[in-house]
């Protein structure tokens, strides 16, 4: 029997209509919108098109969006200097400074930099480190984007077989966070596992975050299986001269047509995860916003 398909595209659709509304609320409340700043520094064709997508994501929802782009070889001074100014305006809410950055400027230097509170890629330590803790604030958009795709495809995660391949800050290690904590029963595999595949087929949740074109075969998938696809990966199509952009296709880890025939449930490539990390960003600035804008409890 052939998987249900888990359609990002409108599952996100409907997500950034409920943050419209949220952000219709703030704007009521507060008398401006939630701002969000996106940063991109250098050239890389793949970054160009994410940022531009989340800045024109953010607008369509009623968030002041903002897109600054910095030369290829702005320094890590340069840049922390923009990320204190964003830190310091109150009408910021969300920072997001898109990787990879170039070789000059460290990365984890410019991530700690981001004040927690506005940090809705959710990379920061003190945010990384409240996700392992159970008590989670800002969650990185792309395992939150996951998360509610298993969970339109149903079924119960508590007791379930959980199988995270990736072990990266961005996804891997904070899908198997959230995974724990709705009661699954996690394994972390990575490039280094010993018979991934055996280790795959023990999956009713599998999570692929490697970034390796149709890694993940359909004998590797368990029958019944829910499969989250987090990998986008252009290939060439069977006949094209390499190099030639018209002739590419992108394609997930997992090789879809095989899977499906396996899975209960899978996300396509594009549009399965991919609108939702996007959808899961504004929902993070909101958030952000909100609490930013509601006074602390003392203790
Ligand atoms: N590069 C690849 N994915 C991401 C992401 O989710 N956030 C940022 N900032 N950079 C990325």
């Amino acid at each position: 029997m052939s998987a249900t398909i888990l359609d990002g595209k409108k599952l996100a659709e409907s997500v950034r209509a409920e943050v419209r509304t949220g952000v219709d609320v703030f704007v009521k409340e507060h008398g401006r919108p939630p701002g969000l700043e996106v940063v991109l520094v250098g050239e890389n064709p793949a970054s160009q098109i994410y940022t531009r997508n989340k800045e024109k994501a953010a607008k369509e929802v009623g968030i002041r969006g903002k897109l600054h782009v910095l030369a290829d070889d702005t320094t890590e001074t340069e840049l922390l200097a923009l990320l204190g100014r964003l830190n310091a305006d109150p009408a910021v809410d969300g920072i997001l400074v898109q990787l990879p950055l170039p070789k000059q400027i460290r990365e984890q230097r410019v991530l700690d930099a981001i004040d927690p509170a506005k940090d809705v890629d959710g990379f920061h330590p003190v945010n990384a480190g409240l996700l392992a803790s159970g008590r989670p604030s800002l969650v990185p958009c792309t395992p939150r984007g996951s998360m509610k795709l298993i969970a339109l495809a149903g079924g119960s995660l508590d007791g379930a077989r959980a199988v995270v391949v990736g072990r990266s800050n961005i996804v891997g290690k904070p899908m198997a966070q959230l995974l724990l904590a709705a009661n699954a029963t996690v394994t972390m595999a990575h490039s280094r596992t010993t018979d991934l595949a055996s280790v795959c087929r023990e999956a009713d949740v599998l999570v692929v975050a490697v970034g390796k074109a149709e890694l993940v075969r359909g004998d590797w998938i368990k029958p019944g299986a829910v499969v989250i696809d987090v990998g986008m990966n252009r290939i060439d199509m069977p006949g094209a001269i390499p190099g030639d952009t018209l002739k590419t296709k992108l394609v997930g880890d997992v090789a879809f047509e095989e899977a499906k025939e396996r899975a209960s449930a899978i996300t396509p490539v594009p549009g399965g995860v991919g609108p939702m990390t996007i959808a899961c960003l504004l929902e993070n600035t909101l958030l952000a916003a909100r609490a930013r804008m509601t006074p602390k409890r003392g203790h």
